[in-house]
């Protein structure tokens, strides 16, 4: 039984058991019907108290049947009956209650949660608006303000946020379920959210302009502005009327073209990191050992520190050791500002730092960042061959080095792997890892779950010149130069990956990271005779010019005052080398620019999957959606094409 009634004294204790997250299925629904009518018809009974088994309220509809026609009962129905109820229903808050999990609790009477529970309605994020009352609901519980950021934003609340705002009742200290039986047997009345007025905006300049603000970052995404759009009918609106609306705006989505894809991405994230490898036993890992305290190592090293293992950074001296513990501080202090950690001290009590590789002696797994050089990385290993523990993971965040010849140097290369992380790594939601034909089982299922312990989207890579998604990124790259050859300027090319949805185009983005970076990686393939990235020589003459981007206050624009404007010293490099390659001037139509970069990256991707670097098209849209800013509601580069 998905479920059940039991009775406990006039307490009637209805639980939903649906695992793993207790999503709101047809058999939920149907169930939740009968236990209204059930504890409606019984004169026993005073009060229902709403909760759930496992480790989780409701965490949402169930995402499966989206791609099928809906089947009765609804969910807005079934919130209704509750609501209409004549006993006080009260919901039990335990793990995650979101989306229809939040609206069934907040068509409940009264909600009380344990000190972990996270509630929020983050349908935006899955193409979608809330879709049985969120938009009307919450806003009557907690306010305008706060309701545009839950329901626009998709952000969720901690229990104390939700109590402070009104969204729950009450914290349960001890037995969850225990405490709301508690209080129904007390006697609690019945008060259903949508009685109360129309509430309008308590502060309507400050409401549009967060609004607005959102709308523009947006980019494209239409769940946002359908969901800002949604929660001002909820506000202004007579509730019935902004119920209706909004279940038409939620079903209409439902089928779009940009829910699809987010559904593509919900799904092949939690698909990725799927090898059977994976089910070897992984070794245990909490101490490690970061080689090179410069912007991966620190960010890495400061990533595991909130993340409760403990670790010891290796730096070449003193100096730079100094520099790489001073950035790991740094960024221990911000998160602990930006309350992603909680206690500052205690996180940096298990940090240690030395330039001696002794201290490496029986740590669990070491990660090395340091200069991007073959030679130096082989080095690298061979001295932690001599100092580490036999079983010791050995993993090198390489961007495109061969981690297998990497691996080679080790007396038993099976304990190699490739741990790629982004910049910055304390933020950035993806890992890829990359796996050498040498590398054991248990590696590769010890990788797995320390992607999971330090929260992040991990996905498996073969070997090649930049795994998965910086080889695709070096493809779409090239063919960004080769528009600026066949008539298209930087702005242009940006701009219309920006109306794309990519956070900013692929000039910006060297500008910011810096081209100095990518130019001395293509001087040393050059030296080594591999092929570079195309033979187009624009952004090396920025280089030679030392326009090295933002940090220069030059690269591919001009900057004056840290904005940006389109720079004629470029265009005449541009123009320069147009002639130079024997190719006329044209006048370039901006909506080819997508059509080329898109091809590039499909091409590419293809060729990745093709390949068997990457093991399936679902795993290298992941990658560029979460590494690359490829937009979400897009799907990746491969989902736009299949
Ligand atoms: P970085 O230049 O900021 O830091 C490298 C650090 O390693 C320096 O602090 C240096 O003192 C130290 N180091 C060099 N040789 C050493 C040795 N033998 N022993 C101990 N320490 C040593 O470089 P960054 O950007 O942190 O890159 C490091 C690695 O991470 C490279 O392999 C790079 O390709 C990779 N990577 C970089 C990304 C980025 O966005 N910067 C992204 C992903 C990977």
């Amino acid at each position: 039984m998905t479920v059940t009634v039991q009775t406990l004294g006039r307490v009637a204790i209805v639980t939903i058991d649906n695992p793993p997250v207790n999503a709101a299925s047809q058999a939920v629904r149907a169930g939740l019907v009968d236990a209204v009518a059930q504890t409606e018809a019984d004169a026993t009974i005073d009060a229902v108290v709403l909760t759930c088994a496992g480790r989780t309220f409701v965490a949402g509809a169930d995402v499966r049947e989206f791609d099928l026609p809906p089947v009765a009962p609804h969910l807005p129905d079934v919130i209704a009956a509750i609501e209409a109820a004549s006993k006080p229903w009260i919901a039990a808050l335990h793990g995650s209650a979101l989306g229809g999990g939040l609206e069934l609790a907040m068509g409940c009477h009264h909600r009380i949660a344990e000190a972990s529970a996270r509630m929020g309605l983050p349908e935006v994020t899955l193409g979608l608006v809330p879709g049985a009352g969120g938009t009307v609901r919450l806003p009557r519980l907690v306010g305008a303000e706060l309701a545009l950021t839950m329901i626009a934003g998709g952000k969720p609340i901690s229990a104390q946020e939700a109590l402070d705002a009104g969204l729950i009742d009450a914290i349960a200290q001890g037995d969850l379920v225990q405490k709301a039986c508690d209080l129904a047997a007390a006697g609690v009345d019945l008060r259903p959210t949508l009685v109360k007025l129309v509430i309008g905006k308590s502060d309507a300049t400050r409401f549009d302009r967060i609004a607005s603000d959102m709308r523009r970052k947006a980019r494209g995404q239409v769940s946002v502005p359908a969901a800002i759009d949604a929660l001002e009918r909820g506000l202004t609106l007579p509730a019935t009327e902004a119920l209706a609306a909004e279940r038409a705006t939620f079903l209409s989505l439902k089928t779009s073209e940009q829910a699809r894809a987010l559904r593509h991405i919900f799904f092949a994230e939690r698909a990725a990191l799927s090898d059977p490898r994976t089910k070897a036993t992984p070794r245990p890992i909490a101490r490690i050992g970061v080689i090179g305290g410069g912007t991966m190592g620190a960010g890495i090293a400061s990533l595991c520190l909130m993340r409760g293992l403990t670790v010891t950074l290796i730096e070449r001296d003193a100096s730079s050791l100094d520099a790489g513990s001073a950035r790991v501080r740094s960024t221990l202090e911000s998160s602990a500002k930006r309350g992603l950690l909680v206690d500052l001290d205690a996180t940096f009590a298990r940090f240690d730092a030395a330039t001696d590789d002794s201290a490496l002696a029986d740590v669990d797994l070491v990660i090395e960042a340091v200069f991007e050089e073959m030679e130096v990385k082989k080095q690298v290993f061979r001295r932690l061959d001599a100092v580490t523990r036999p079983d010791a993971i050995l993993a090198t965040n390489t961007s495109y080095l061969d981690v297998t010849e990497i691996a080679a140097g080790l007396r038993d290369p099976s304990r190699a792997i490739g741990l790629h992380f982004f910049s910055p790594a304390h933020i950035m939601k993806l890992l890829e890892i990359v796996l050498p034909a040498s590398v054991a089982d248990d590696v590769v299922a010890t990788a797995a779950r320390l992607s999971k312990t330090l929260g992040k989207i991990g996905v498996f890579s073969g070997v090649c010149d930049g795994f998965i998604g910086n080889r695709i990124m070096s493809a779409y790259r090239t063919e960004a130069d080769r528009l600026l050859i066949d008539g298209a300027s930087p702005e242009q090319v940006d701009a219309a990956m920006r109306d794309y949805g990519f956070p900013m185009g692929v000039f910006e983005m060297q500008d910011l990271a810096g081209l100095d970076i990518a130019w001395a990686m293509r001087k040393r393939r050059l030296a080594q005779g591999l092929s570079g990235e195309g033979d187009i020589r624009i952004a090396d003459r920025l280089c030679e010019q030392g326009r090295f981007g933002r940090k220069t206050d030059a690269g591919w624009y001009d900057f004056t005052d840290g904005k940006a404007t389109p720079s004629d010293a470029v265009t005449a490099i541009i123009v320069e080398e147009r002639q130079a390659m024997g190719v006329a001037d044209a006048v370039f139509e901006t909506k080819d620019v997508m059509t080329r970069i898109l091809g590039a990256m499909v091409q590419e991707a293809e060729a990745v999957l093709a390949e068997g670097i990457a093991s399936s098209a679902a795993d290298i849209d992941v990658v560029m959606v979460n590494g690359y800013g490829f937009p979400r509601w897009k799907g990746g580069p491969l989902f736009t094409v299949r």
